[in-house]
């Protein structure tokens, strides 16, 4: 088989590895890939979002099946167009990407069916939502309803900081048209938990649980970023509170999709709090997380290729879906500066003896040298029977890759070890 999957982060690198196992595979084209994983894939220069180009590619290049991993060509309907060309797809067509796609649409899906939410209003007029802020709870959430890079949601402090947020997404528009309308919500407390799952729109089957670590600094301080590093499993995420997010959420939701008429197909993404009235979903995502995925494909026994093929033939209840039971970490390798300011093209070495491990996100190829080319550059997975095991090798490993301005959490897994005591 021809693969080609869309997108060039670390993400798209650990579902390449994954994929690579599969023996019926002859070839795999990342669009647009990045330099640190031409050793797995043949990366080809079309952008994620180019869904016109991505179906050129395609059928110029008789693709067989094609990952559409990130969440923008996924909101744009890439898996429509590939479709109507006759390729096959693992990923949710644009009907059902709106999950992740609009806040407001997930929002009201929950109230609708009755799946466990932060309480919400949904504003389309700045003075409204001014107006409202002034006799809602503090702290506050403030979000933009449509994609926004990960960066549309501000925790509100005060009164001051709620009404500035909404200036900023309704009236400067920091976002674009994703902010002509907003959800103001609740704010929940709690542990937060990941959950992606696979879903054909029949069967929903979790994968392992995992954390993420989104603030910049230590002690999750400093600005959020697009993920320093994860662990898997969860220990937050016991057998009771799985069992009750299946009966409450992830079974409740892909029915609701069906019956919207927008049935779900690919990985389905919980984003949860476990709140002390019982998890509540924070957020979806139509897609695998990053650097989720960078944890939790390394515990998948299983193989990748064959649950994605059976979940796009709505067959998944006869795939088999394996985890192992052993513990993953993931230290993201970040530059120093990021997420706002940061210096690119510096060598990255990597000891041969680390590089299965590695997940190259922001990096590229100039002269047969790897070099630095992003904010996050890249993840370093390690699995071991514990979780205190995962974390000392991935950081040992961590260790052992250089470039210049090199910066990483040192504390990725300490909750999780706290939490377990
Ligand atoms: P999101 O972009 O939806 O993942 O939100 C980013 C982060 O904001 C989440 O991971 C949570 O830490 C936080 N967050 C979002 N919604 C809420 C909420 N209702 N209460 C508390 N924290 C929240
Ligand atoms: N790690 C969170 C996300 O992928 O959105």
């Amino acid at each position: 088989m021809k693969i080609m999957v869309i997108g060039g982060g670390g993400r798209e690198h650990a579902v390449i590895k994954k994929i690579k196992l599969n023996k019926t595979v002859e070839k795999i084209y990342a669009l647009p890939g990045n330099g640190g994983m031409a050793d797995d894939a043949v990366c080809v220069d079309i952008a994620a979002t180019d869904v016109e180009n991505i179906c050129k590619f395609a059928s110029e290049n008789e693709v067989d099946f094609a990952i559409v991993t990130p969440d923008d060509p996924l909101v744009l309907g890439c898996v429509d167009e590939l479709e109507k060309i006759g390729v096959k797809c693992f990923g949710p067509r644009k009907n059902a990407a709106i999950i992740e796609g609009s806040k407001v649409f997930s929002k009201n899906l929950m109230k609708k069916y009755g799946i466990p939410t932060a309480k919400y209003e949904v504003f389309e007029d700045e003075n409204e939502a001014l107006k409202y802020l002034e006799t809602a709870p503090i702290p506050t959430v403030i979000k933009a309803d449509g994609l926004a890079l990960g960066k549309g949601v501000i925790i509100a402090q005060t009164l001051d900081e709620a009404k500035q947020a909404v200036v900023s997404i309704m009236r400067d528009k920091q976002f674009g048209k994703s902010g002509d309308r907003i959800v103001i919500e609740e704010f929940l407390e709690g542990p937060e938990v990941s959950v992606l799952s696979f879903t054909d729109s029949k069967t929903v089957v979790p994968m392992v649980s995992s954390m993420d670590h989104k603030r910049a600094g230590d002690g999750d301080t400093g600005l959020n970023t697009g993920g320093m590093g994860t662990v898997a499993p969860n220990p937050y995420y016991t057998d009771e509170v799985a069992k009750e997010c299946m009966e409450k959420i992830f079974l409740p939701t892909v029915d609701a999709m069906n019956k919207e008429g927008r049935s779900f197909k690919g990985c389905l993404y919980f984003g949860l709090m476990i709140t002390k009235d019982g998890p509540k979903v924070i957020e979806y995502n139509c897609r695998f997380g990053d650097p989720e995925t960078q944890v939790v494909l390394p515990l998948l026994e299983s193989d990748l290729l064959d649950i994605m093929v059976a979940v796009r033939d709505e067959k998944l209840s006869e795939a088999e879906v394996k985890f192992s039971e052993k513990n993953a970490c993931c230290v993201v390798l970040a530059s120093k500066g990021y997420p706002v300011k940061y210096e690119k093209g510096f060598e990255i070495t990597i000891p041969d003896d680390v590089r299965e491990n590695v997940f190259v996100a922001g990096a590229k190829l100039s002269d047969g040298k790897l070099l630095t080319n992003g904010g996050r550059v890249l993840g370093v997975t390690a699995v071991a029977d514990s979780l205190e095991e995962a974390i000392e090798k991935s950081y040992e490993m961590a260790s052992g890759i250089n470039f210049e301005n090199r910066f990483y959490r040192s504390d990725i897994g300490q909750k999780a070890l706290n939490a377990k005591g």
